[in-house]
């Protein structure tokens, strides 16, 4: 298993390009699905999850190649097998979001239920309560969710929201359901984030009839059939976050290509507030460090608020403040396995609920520490480079399924970061 060995404190600088967005990819691949025959999607990132969401696609009959230039080729002329196994989605939650597609274009789904998740209770109740309006019929066979349409799924009214807010992939998994529903589909308190954007982009240069695209609501008039399509997707604005995270932490200067600040105000927001600049030129940025990281209250929300997956980034961040701040997660409220790895670096954090209470300390001491989900690896990461000494960072195959080799894109902006097989 490998492991990344880290010297800190470091000084950062330079230029790092971000590469295309996992979480819009994911579903836009599973897009492919509604149509027959050969789409492309460009940019999307060389990482586990996506090689994962890759052999999924070919257990349904569809066939999958990338070529040299990063181009992933999705055939879907053949989808005679619509069973998520097990074997396959519990590595990836995301792979619920081919249930939608599944039930439009074959009429019958069966995808293994997802199981647990470090982050926290993950339910899908919100996705089958959609596919449901739609007039599926669905229940749950030896843990797998058996999905089907008589006649084909039929437009509706359908809200959308749940305990805390909208749901991302909820929201995929509906809209894409709708685009071949008889009829017009209403979708109240849908997701806003970019992927979804993104994906209703995508399913539109498809053939489909959305609009509201960017609002919580979302209409869409259903179409008889949809074209394959080549699409290129958006940057990552969580992997653009965690870069601006590693300039700040580290009070250095570097400039981020192929970032879309628009997509990220939230996040441009806060770090100004704690005394980070962030100036935008063509295409990207320059984000300079401050030596004060001024304290400050985050409470996480869905977009355009303040992104669950840039928490654990700053909170590593905010352990080096000059004061006080607190960090309240109202999307995942049990999202906090880094917290004690960071306390193990010297960082002064109490848990209260769903709330973490940060101490600013003036150093961070390197240790070997755990990662336990993929972004709670990225701030491991991002405290060994502001911490004095050899920070070892053990189970980095979570942020392999995020990061496309995260350590060959730090070390030429000066990181003294190496990945070792143990
Ligand atoms: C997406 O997950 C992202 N994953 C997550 O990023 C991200 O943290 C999350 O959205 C929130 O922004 C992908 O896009 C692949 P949700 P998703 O449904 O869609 C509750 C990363 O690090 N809920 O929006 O699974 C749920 O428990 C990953 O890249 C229900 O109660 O998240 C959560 O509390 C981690 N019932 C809240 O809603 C449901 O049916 C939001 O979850 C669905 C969700």
């Amino acid at each position: 298993m490998d492991i990344f060995r880290i010297e800190g404190p470091v000084l950062l600088a330079g230029s790092v390009s971000i590469k295309g967005s996992k979480n819009a990819s994911l579903p836009i691949m599973a897009a492919a699905i509604l149509a027959g025959g050969e789409s492309s999607v460009f940019g999307a990132p060389d990482l586990s999850d996506i090689s994962v969401f890759s052999e999924l696609l070919e257990q349904l009959g569809c066939r999958v190649t990338k070529s040299p230039d990063g181009r992933l080729r999705i055939d879907s002329t053949v989808v005679d097998n619509p069973v998520g196994e097990y074997e396959v989605v519990r590595r990836m939650r995301a792979s619920i979001c081919i249930l939608g597609p599944l039930l439009a274009r074959c009429g019958r789904a069966e995808v293994s239920m997802p199981g647990g998740c470090a982050i926290g209770d993950r339910p899908i109740d919100i996705h089958l309560r959609g596919l449901r309006e739609l007039s599926a019929k669905i229940h749950l066979e030896n843990g797998y969710i058996v999905a089907e349409t008589q006649g084909g799924l039929a437009g509706a009214e359908i809200f959308l929201g749940g305990p805390f807010g909208s749901t991302v992939l909820g929201t995929a998994n509906v809209l894409m359901a709708a685009t071949l529903a008889k009829g017009r589909t209403t979708i109240e308190c849908a997701a806003c984030e970019p992927e979804i954007t993104d994906l209703a982009n995508c399913l539109n240069k498809m053939g489909a009839k959305i609009n509201g695209i960017g609002s919580p609501r979302l209409v869409i008039d259903g179409v008889r059939r949809l074209q394959p399509v080549e699409y290129e997707v958006i940057p990552d604005r969580i992997e653009a976050g965690t870069f601006m995270v590693a300039a700040a932490i580290t009070r250095s200067q570097i400039r981020l290509q192929n970032c879309r600040l628009t997509n990220m105000m939230a996040v441009v927001d806060k770090l100004r507030r704690i005394g980070v600049t962030v100036e935008p030129e063509d295409g990207g940025c320059v984000v300079a460090g401050t030596e004060r990281i001024r304290p400050a209250d985050v409470t996480t929300q869905p977009y355009p608020g303040f992104p669950t997956d840039l928490q654990a980034q700053f909170m590593a961040m905010l352990a080096l403040a000059d004061g006080n701040s607190i960090i309240v997660e109202k999307i995942f409220p049990d999202r906090f396995m880094h917290v004690a790895e960071l306390n193990r670096m010297a960082a002064n954090l109490r848990k209260e609920g769903p709330a973490v209470i940060i101490a600013g300390v003036k150093k961070l001491i390197a240790a070997p520490v755990m990662a336990s989900d993929l972004r709670a690896s990225a701030a491991l990461v991002l405290a060994g480079l502001a911490a004095e000494g050899t920070t070892i960072v053990n189970r980095i195959y979570h942020i392999d399924r995020g990061y496309e080799r995260i350590e060959e894109r730090l070390a030429p902006l000066g990181a003294k970061i190496t990945r070792e097989s143990m």
